[in-house]
């Protein structure tokens, strides 16, 4: 079963070309970060607009690099939802449009799951069950997943996601939209003994996690040392935040592993390509003999395939759940 995978939830429009049998086909995406950056943040009307644009031409590339035809399509998973209502909208729309001209079944997909699916991708994938943190710019969360669509929440965030923490102290310290990976780079720079942050609910005795204090240490750390802030004392700032939101986001996965008992750790979503938060992991590994498994770099942040993917596990599992029926759903 091939299955086209339509991602458009935010910033980034990801189309793919899924095979049950050979695996990942094509994929293609176009990301409008740049489009993006001057106004410091997504702007929705003009990420809606761009998916507009950039959705067919994407499929085209992906049936090109797949060398087949749009016919030999079996089924169209498309995100949706969680995501920015205009940009769902154009991605399921094209959907929609495409399996009726096309006369084939549609699939809407969790954008989350997608993500949660995502290292699923890779040349070694984990076997089920395991501890899954899903850090991404929306969304923290810890999950036990046995299977395709057997997901118990363990705990999430009270207030920022792990993405947007990096994100809003990135801004704070005058680096671009978004900031994830420019702080963690910055913070390669700075010394570890200057800034000691917070932790926020590192004791607590739940898989919660809470970052706007966090963000609000920088801030006030920010705010100590005179304009303009010298490239030093940013660097040192930056080493504060990502040794303490890295600190939290270990000590959480290895308590959700000691307290579910299982042995294998999956990270997705976007923060998951943070090298800090992968050398932390994988020392924790060594230590304390679990197993780790990441997505392939290109498919931790917003991509067709994870949503081609879910899409076509999903279907492996309950055929039924492809439906002809035309009016989505965002
Ligand atoms: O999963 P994703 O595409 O977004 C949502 O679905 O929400 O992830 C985007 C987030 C952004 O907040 C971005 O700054 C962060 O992932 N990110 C990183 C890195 N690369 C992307 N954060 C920390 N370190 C990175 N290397
Ligand atoms: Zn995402």
């Amino acid at each position: 079963m091939i299955v086209l995978g339509v991602e458009s939830s935010c910033d980034e429009t990801g189309l793919a070309l899924y095979d049950t049998e050979r695996g990942l086909l094509a994929h293609a995406l176009h990301s409008q970060i740049a489009m993006h950056q001057e106004y410091g943040g997504v702007v929705p009307e003009l990420a809606s607009r761009d998916h507009i644009r950039r959705t067919l031409p994407l499929f085209h590339q992906t049936l090109q690099q797949a060398a087949m035809t749009q016919e030999q399509i079996d089924a169209i998973a498309y995100t949706q939802g969680p995501g920015l209502a205009g940009a769902l909208l154009v991605g399921a729309s094209f959907a929609c449009g495409l399996g009726m001209a096309l006369d084939k079944p549609l699939l809407g997909v969790h954008h989350l799951e997608g993500h949660l699916l995502s290292p699923l991708l890779a040349s070694t994938p984990p076997e089920f069950p395991f501890v899954a943190l899903l850090v991404s710019g929306g969304h923290t969360q810890l999950m036990r997943v046995d299977g395709v669509g057997q997901y118990t929440l363990l705990g999430e965030t009270l207030d920022d996601a792990a993405g947007e923490a990096f994100d809003k102290s990135a801004k704070l310290l005058g680096l671009p939209y978004p900031g994830g990976a420019a702080i963690s780079l910055l913070a390669e720079q700075g010394n570890p003994a200057i800034h000691q942050f917070p932790r926020p609910m590192l004791h607590s005795k739940d898989f919660n996690f809470s970052f706007s204090g966090l963000k609000t240490a920088v801030l006030t750390a920010v705010k100590k040392y005179p304009e303009p802030i010298s490239d030093t004392d940013k660097a040192n700032v930056a080493r504060g935040f990502v040794d303490a939101i890295i600190d939290v986001l270990t000590a959480k996965c290895i308590s959700a592993l000691k307290q579910t008992g299982l042995k294998r750790l999956v990270i997705a979503g976007g923060v998951g390509a943070n090298r800090q938060l992968r050398t932390a992991l994988n020392a924790a590994a060594a230590r304390k003999r679990f197993q780790v498994f990441y997505p392939e770099l290109e498919f931790c942040t917003d991509n067709g395939a994870m949503i081609a993917f879910a899409g076509a596990m999903r279907l492996k599992k309950n055929p039924a759940l492809a439906t002809r029926d035309y009016g989505f759903n965002v």
